[in-house]
């Protein structure tokens, strides 16, 4: 054992600076020492000196504020923390605070840095999204080009993979009625959540029933290319049009203005911006639109239709089948699922699209039973493109 240490202590090779050196006198070794120390004395300080230029070290440590770990999100000095999207979907902020929040607008127009815009698919259900995996199909390969949001009942917990593109993607909730004010508040709540991604420029509201009629690149084209923004909003006369308006409303609505249109939207975000700042209108119809004014029928679209007219299409992108008459429309189940159902809805209609004639009026259709889904499977890829 001793003999093995010693061999061990013999094998090392100890730094130059402490190899006994008979050869020289002691004050040269003296001196030595001495100027060794000078010279790492000067490097410590010419170091510390540029640390305190950069800003590295702490002069007086007592004035600076405790260190405390920031999340990369929250780094003021940095554009990127302006560009990136909100890493969470749930927050705590409520309504009031949001839309605060969400109408905040840049005011220089140009962006200094690349923004590649995106499509916001907004989802107003009740509970589950049956019509998923189409979705699915319908999105994968887009990333970058999309985001999703998901406003459903606050009594509902969803259970979607990590794999599935709707995995946290659900916003703060509450109870949304039909023909309520409540269905614009869970609008304006989907709006201004989507709105806090700088990068969403177009606007899409769908339901649980709603299927893609077309593949994401001519969605993508179709939307990005448009020069208005796809709002249903006409003038109807009659018990269901006009019929419906209030005298309170005047004047800030006048009868003239009052619009009807289908609820399911697509706008860009300027559209986005005036409907979740409003306060002129919103009041007006929350007091003076009660059933049977149902105003996700008219609030939006008799809004923008006076606030920003040349900005509309004044038709909406989703496809509706109310020929069976009654108060909702049809619902289609697995046997209306055939490549003819869909030829209907493709052709022999013209629509406006930039002002030119159209035959693609319809991206999304709706409404869909879940029992529809296996069928719209194994259709999508010949009839629908994807
Ligand atoms: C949100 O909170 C603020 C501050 O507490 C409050 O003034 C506002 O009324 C709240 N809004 C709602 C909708 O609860
Ligand atoms: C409604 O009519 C009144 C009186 O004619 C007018 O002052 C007001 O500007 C009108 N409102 C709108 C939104 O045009
Ligand atoms: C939509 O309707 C408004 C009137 O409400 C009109 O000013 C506008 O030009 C219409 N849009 C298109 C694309 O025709
Ligand atoms: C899928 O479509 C093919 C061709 O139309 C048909 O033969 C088959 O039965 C369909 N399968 C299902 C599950 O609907
Ligand atoms: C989308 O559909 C169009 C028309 O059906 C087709 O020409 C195009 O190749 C499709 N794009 C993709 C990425 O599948």
């Amino acid at each position: 054992m001793q003999s093995r240490l010693v061999a061990l202590e013999e094998g090392k090779d100890p730094p130059s600076t402490f190899r006994p050196n008979q050869s020289r006198p002691l004050p040269l070794r003296l001196l030595q020492f001495f100027l060794l120390f000078l010279i790492l004395g000067l490097g410590a300080s010419i170091v510390s000196m540029y640390m305190i230029r950069l800003g590295i070290l702490n002069v007086n440590p007592v004035l600076q504020p405790e260190p405390t770990i920031r999340p990369c999100s929250e780094q003021p000095t940095s554009i990127e923390s302006w560009i990136r999207p909100p890493s969470k979907l749930l927050h705590n902020m409520n309504d009031t605070e949001l839309l605060w929040r969400a109408s905040v607008v840049p005011r220089i127009k140009s962006y200094p840095f690349k923004r590649v815009p995106k499509i916001a698919f907004m989802f107003l259900t009740k509970g589950p999204l049956p019509m998923e995996p189409l979705w699915e199909r319908f999105f994968k390969g887009h990333e970058g080009l999309y985001s999703i949001y998901v406003h459903s009942l606050p009594s509902y917990h969803p259970n979607f993979s990590p794999s599935s593109v709707f995995y946290r993607r659900q916003i703060p909730s509450q109870v949304a009625q039909w023909g309520q004010m409540s269905m614009c508040d869970a609008e304006r709540r989907l709006l201004a959540n989507a709105l806090l991604d700088i990068s969403n420029e177009w606007f899409v509201l769908l339901s649980e029933a709603c299927i893609p009629l077309h593949n994401f690149s001519i969605v993508y084209r179709y939307i990005s290319r448009s020069r208005y923004s796809f709002m249903g909003s006409f003038d109807e006369p009659g018990p269901y049009g006009r019929g419906r308006y209030n005298r309170n409303m005047a004047p800030e609505v006048n009868l003239t203005e009052w619009r009807k249109g289908s609820q399911w939207f697509e706008i860009n975000r300027e559209l986005a911006v005036k409907i979740v700042e409003d306060v002129t209108y919103y009041p007006k119809f929350k007091e003076f639109c009660k059933p049977a004014c149902y105003v996700d029928e008219h609030y939006f679209q008799t809004m923008l239709s006076i606030e920003t007219p040349h900005l509309l299409a004044n038709r909406s992108l989703t496809y509706v089948d109310w020929s069976r008459g009654g108060a909702h429309p049809a619902t289609f189940g697995k046997d209306d699922i055939k490549e003819e159902f869909f030829k209907k809805i493709f052709e022999g209609r013209t629509c406006l699209y930039n002002n030119q004639p159209s035959s693609l009026c319809f991206l999304f259709a709706r409404k869909f039973a879940p029992s529809a889904l296996n069928s719209l499977l194994n259709i999508s890829s010949r009839v629908l493109g994807f």
